[in-house]
Protein backbone atom coordinates (compact mmCIF):
# COMPACT_ATOMS: atom_id res chain seq x y z
CA UNK A 1 0.00 0.00 0.00
CA UNK A 2 2.84 2.53 0.00
CA UNK A 3 4.42 4.28 -3.02
CA UNK A 4 5.85 1.11 -5.15
CA UNK A 5 3.12 2.55 -8.25
CA UNK A 6 4.97 6.05 -8.01
CA UNK A 7 7.61 5.29 -10.01
CA UNK A 8 5.74 3.10 -12.79
CA UNK A 9 3.29 5.81 -13.15
CA UNK A 10 5.61 8.47 -13.64
CA UNK A 11 7.35 6.38 -16.63
CA UNK A 12 3.54 5.63 -18.18
CA UNK A 13 3.22 9.84 -18.47
CA UNK A 14 7.39 10.26 -19.42
CA UNK A 15 7.08 7.65 -22.15
CA UNK A 16 3.72 8.92 -23.74
CA UNK A 17 4.90 12.18 -23.70
CA UNK A 18 8.10 11.15 -25.16
CA UNK A 19 5.82 10.10 -28.13
CA UNK A 20 4.42 13.20 -29.17
CA UNK A 21 8.57 14.07 -30.55
CA UNK A 22 9.01 14.62 -34.08
CA UNK A 23 11.92 13.46 -36.01
CA UNK A 24 13.72 17.22 -37.28
CA UNK A 25 12.18 18.90 -34.16
CA UNK A 26 14.16 21.33 -31.13
CA UNK A 27 12.94 19.80 -27.85
CA UNK A 28 12.83 21.89 -24.64
CA UNK A 29 13.84 19.34 -21.94
CA UNK A 30 12.15 19.77 -18.05
CA UNK A 31 14.23 19.49 -15.09
CA UNK A 32 13.08 16.25 -12.18
CA UNK A 33 12.57 12.90 -11.87
CA UNK A 34 9.71 12.36 -13.81
CA UNK A 35 10.99 14.26 -17.42
CA UNK A 36 14.23 12.70 -16.60
CA UNK A 37 12.36 9.22 -17.88
CA UNK A 38 11.13 10.89 -20.72
CA UNK A 39 14.66 12.70 -21.31
CA UNK A 40 16.57 8.53 -21.57
CA UNK A 41 13.22 7.71 -23.78
CA UNK A 42 13.85 10.54 -26.29
CA UNK A 43 17.68 9.32 -26.28
CA UNK A 44 15.93 5.86 -26.77
CA UNK A 45 14.60 7.00 -29.87
CA UNK A 46 17.17 9.00 -31.03
CA UNK A 47 19.41 5.95 -31.49
CA UNK A 48 17.15 3.14 -32.62
CA UNK A 49 14.65 5.19 -35.10
CA UNK A 50 17.85 8.04 -36.32
CA UNK A 51 15.74 10.48 -35.41
CA UNK A 52 17.44 14.24 -35.62
CA UNK A 53 16.36 15.82 -32.44
CA UNK A 54 17.77 19.09 -30.58
CA UNK A 55 17.43 19.29 -26.85
CA UNK A 56 17.71 22.27 -24.98
CA UNK A 57 17.88 21.72 -21.00
CA UNK A 58 16.58 23.85 -18.51
CA UNK A 59 18.97 22.56 -15.77
CA UNK A 60 22.80 21.05 -15.19
CA UNK A 61 20.67 18.25 -14.67
CA UNK A 62 19.09 17.67 -17.67
CA UNK A 63 22.18 19.01 -19.68
CA UNK A 64 23.85 15.87 -18.09
CA UNK A 65 21.59 13.39 -18.92
CA UNK A 66 20.49 14.70 -22.09
CA UNK A 67 24.62 14.01 -23.14
CA UNK A 68 24.67 10.77 -21.19
CA UNK A 69 21.27 9.82 -23.25
CA UNK A 70 23.00 10.69 -26.75
CA UNK A 71 20.83 13.70 -27.01
CA UNK A 72 22.60 16.51 -29.18
CA UNK A 73 21.79 19.75 -27.21
CA UNK A 74 22.09 23.49 -28.64
CA UNK A 75 20.59 27.06 -27.21
CA UNK A 76 17.95 29.71 -27.34
CA UNK A 77 20.50 31.68 -28.74
CA UNK A 78 20.53 29.16 -31.74
CA UNK A 79 17.12 27.78 -32.36
CA UNK A 80 14.78 30.90 -29.86
CA UNK A 81 11.85 28.91 -31.16
CA UNK A 82 11.44 25.58 -29.33
CA UNK A 83 8.87 23.01 -31.12
CA UNK A 84 7.95 21.34 -27.73
CA UNK A 85 8.75 21.50 -24.38
CA UNK A 86 8.22 18.72 -21.62
CA UNK A 87 8.80 19.37 -18.08
CA UNK A 88 7.52 17.87 -14.81
CA UNK A 89 5.63 20.36 -12.11
CA UNK A 90 5.20 19.71 -8.69
CA UNK A 91 1.07 20.61 -8.33
CA UNK A 92 -1.49 20.70 -11.73
CA UNK A 93 -5.03 22.39 -10.96
CA UNK A 94 -8.12 22.00 -13.33
CA UNK A 95 -7.29 24.38 -15.94
CA UNK A 96 -3.88 23.02 -16.05
CA UNK A 97 -1.88 26.26 -14.43
CA UNK A 98 0.76 24.53 -11.79
CA UNK A 99 3.71 25.58 -9.19
CA UNK A 100 6.57 24.60 -10.42
CA UNK A 101 10.64 24.79 -8.83
CA UNK A 102 10.96 22.44 -6.07
CA UNK A 103 13.75 21.25 -8.67
CA UNK A 104 15.10 24.69 -8.32
CA UNK A 105 14.91 25.09 -12.05
CA UNK A 106 11.80 26.86 -12.40
CA UNK A 107 13.56 30.39 -14.51
CA UNK A 108 14.68 28.37 -17.10
CA UNK A 109 12.21 26.21 -17.04
CA UNK A 110 9.65 29.47 -17.85
CA UNK A 111 11.47 30.66 -20.53
CA UNK A 112 12.26 27.59 -22.25
CA UNK A 113 8.45 26.91 -21.83
CA UNK A 114 7.72 30.57 -22.96
CA UNK A 115 9.74 29.76 -25.98
CA UNK A 116 7.76 26.89 -26.93
CA UNK A 117 5.59 26.15 -29.68
CA UNK A 118 3.73 23.72 -27.39
CA UNK A 119 4.30 22.45 -23.36
CA UNK A 120 3.72 18.75 -22.31
CA UNK A 121 3.55 18.20 -18.77
CA UNK A 122 4.50 14.57 -17.16
CA UNK A 123 3.37 13.87 -13.32
CA UNK A 124 2.02 11.63 -11.65
CA UNK A 125 -1.42 11.82 -10.01
CA UNK A 126 -0.66 12.48 -6.90
CA UNK A 127 0.31 16.22 -8.34
CA UNK A 128 -3.37 17.26 -9.31
CA UNK A 129 -5.37 19.35 -7.44
CA UNK A 130 -8.38 21.68 -7.26
CA UNK A 131 -6.41 24.82 -6.13
CA UNK A 132 -3.00 25.39 -5.98
CA UNK A 133 -1.31 26.23 -2.87
CA UNK A 134 -3.00 23.41 -1.12
CA UNK A 135 -0.08 21.93 0.85
CA UNK A 136 2.73 23.12 -1.79
CA UNK A 137 4.70 26.28 -1.44
CA UNK A 138 5.63 28.35 -4.30
CA UNK A 139 8.91 28.50 -5.16
CA UNK A 140 10.45 31.93 -6.28
CA UNK A 141 13.31 32.51 -7.50
CA UNK A 142 15.66 35.55 -5.60
CA UNK A 143 18.62 37.66 -5.69
CA UNK A 144 20.79 36.92 -2.86
CA UNK A 145 21.25 40.67 -2.10
CA UNK A 146 18.01 41.15 -2.26
CA UNK A 147 16.11 38.62 -0.46
CA UNK A 148 15.93 40.09 3.11
CA UNK A 149 13.81 43.10 0.86
CA UNK A 150 11.63 40.30 -1.04
CA UNK A 151 10.70 38.33 2.02
CA UNK A 152 9.56 41.68 3.98
CA UNK A 153 7.15 42.31 0.77
CA UNK A 154 5.90 38.53 0.71
CA UNK A 155 5.10 38.73 4.55
CA UNK A 156 3.19 42.00 3.53
CA UNK A 157 1.11 40.65 1.68
CA UNK A 158 0.46 37.13 3.49
CA UNK A 159 3.33 34.95 2.46
CA UNK A 160 5.57 32.90 4.91
CA UNK A 161 8.95 32.67 3.53
CA UNK A 162 11.20 29.95 3.88
CA UNK A 163 14.82 30.36 2.72
CA UNK A 164 15.58 26.97 0.89
CA UNK A 165 18.76 25.07 2.10
CA UNK A 166 20.97 22.23 1.41
CA UNK A 167 21.32 18.71 3.70
CA UNK A 168 23.73 20.97 5.35
CA UNK A 169 22.29 24.33 6.16
CA UNK A 170 23.97 26.23 3.67
CA UNK A 171 21.75 27.94 1.26
CA UNK A 172 20.27 26.40 -1.82
CA UNK A 173 22.06 28.03 -5.18
CA UNK A 174 20.25 27.61 -8.10
CA UNK A 175 22.11 26.83 -11.58
CA UNK A 176 21.76 30.99 -11.85
CA UNK A 177 23.67 31.63 -8.51
CA UNK A 178 20.15 32.50 -6.60
CA UNK A 179 18.35 32.07 -3.81
CA UNK A 180 15.02 30.14 -3.54
CA UNK A 181 12.31 31.43 -1.29
CA UNK A 182 9.85 28.50 -0.39
CA UNK A 183 6.44 30.65 0.13
CA UNK A 184 3.46 29.25 1.80
CA UNK A 185 0.19 31.54 0.68
CA UNK A 186 -2.53 28.58 1.68
CA UNK A 187 -4.93 28.04 -1.21
CA UNK A 188 -4.31 30.43 -3.77
CA UNK A 189 -7.88 32.18 -4.86
CA UNK A 190 -6.66 34.19 -7.60
CA UNK A 191 -2.92 33.21 -9.25
CA UNK A 192 -2.90 35.93 -11.69
CA UNK A 193 -2.93 38.48 -9.33
CA UNK A 194 -0.61 36.88 -6.92
CA UNK A 195 1.79 36.11 -9.64
CA UNK A 196 1.63 40.17 -10.29
CA UNK A 197 2.29 41.26 -7.20
CA UNK A 198 5.15 38.84 -6.99
CA UNK A 199 7.02 39.74 -10.11
CA UNK A 200 6.76 43.56 -8.82
CA UNK A 201 8.74 43.20 -6.18
CA UNK A 202 12.78 44.42 -6.84
CA UNK A 203 14.60 41.13 -6.58
CA UNK A 204 12.31 38.39 -7.51
CA UNK A 205 13.65 36.65 -10.57
CA UNK A 206 10.72 34.40 -11.30
CA UNK A 207 7.74 32.74 -9.71
CA UNK A 208 6.80 29.25 -9.77
CA UNK A 209 3.16 29.84 -10.60
CA UNK A 210 3.08 28.99 -14.60
CA UNK A 211 -0.28 30.20 -15.42
CA UNK A 212 -1.74 29.03 -19.10
CA UNK A 213 1.19 27.89 -20.25
CA UNK A 214 0.60 24.21 -20.10
CA UNK A 215 -1.04 22.36 -23.31
CA UNK A 216 -1.39 18.68 -22.26
CA UNK A 217 -0.75 17.25 -19.09
CA UNK A 218 -0.02 13.10 -19.20
CA UNK A 219 -0.98 12.09 -15.81
CA UNK A 220 0.43 8.71 -14.77
CA UNK A 221 -1.82 6.82 -12.77
CA UNK A 222 -1.63 3.31 -10.72
CA UNK A 223 -2.85 1.78 -13.39
CA UNK A 224 -2.72 3.47 -16.68
CA UNK A 225 -2.13 7.22 -18.33
CA UNK A 226 -4.49 9.99 -18.44
CA UNK A 227 -3.93 12.35 -21.17
CA UNK A 228 -5.66 15.98 -20.01
CA UNK A 229 -5.46 18.80 -23.12
CA UNK A 230 -6.31 22.67 -22.76
CA UNK A 231 -7.08 24.46 -25.79
CA UNK A 232 -4.79 27.44 -25.82
CA UNK A 233 -6.83 30.88 -26.43
C1 LIG B 1 11.99 21.61 -11.24
O1 LIG B 1 12.38 22.88 -10.89
C2 LIG B 1 10.52 21.45 -11.06
O2 LIG B 1 9.76 22.42 -11.71
C3 LIG B 1 10.16 20.05 -11.49
O3 LIG B 1 9.59 20.07 -12.75
C4 LIG B 1 9.30 19.47 -10.46
O4 LIG B 1 9.90 19.60 -9.20
C5 LIG B 1 8.91 18.03 -10.75
O5 LIG B 1 9.86 17.12 -10.29
P1 LIG B 1 9.52 15.60 -10.10
O6 LIG B 1 9.11 15.09 -11.43
O7 LIG B 1 10.80 14.99 -9.59
O8 LIG B 1 8.42 15.51 -9.08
Amino acid sequence: MGLDWVEDAKKRAAIEAAKCVKDGSVIGLGSGSTVAYAIEEIGRRIMEEDLHILGIPTSYQSFLLAVKSGIPVTTLHEHPVIDLTIDGADQVDSKLNMIKGMGGALTREKIVAAASKRLIIVVDERKLTDKLGWGQPIPIEVLPFAEPLVSKKIREIGGKTSLRETRKGTPYITDNGNFILDVDFGIIENPYELNEKLKMIPGVIETGLFLDMAHIVYVGTRTSVKKIDRLRS
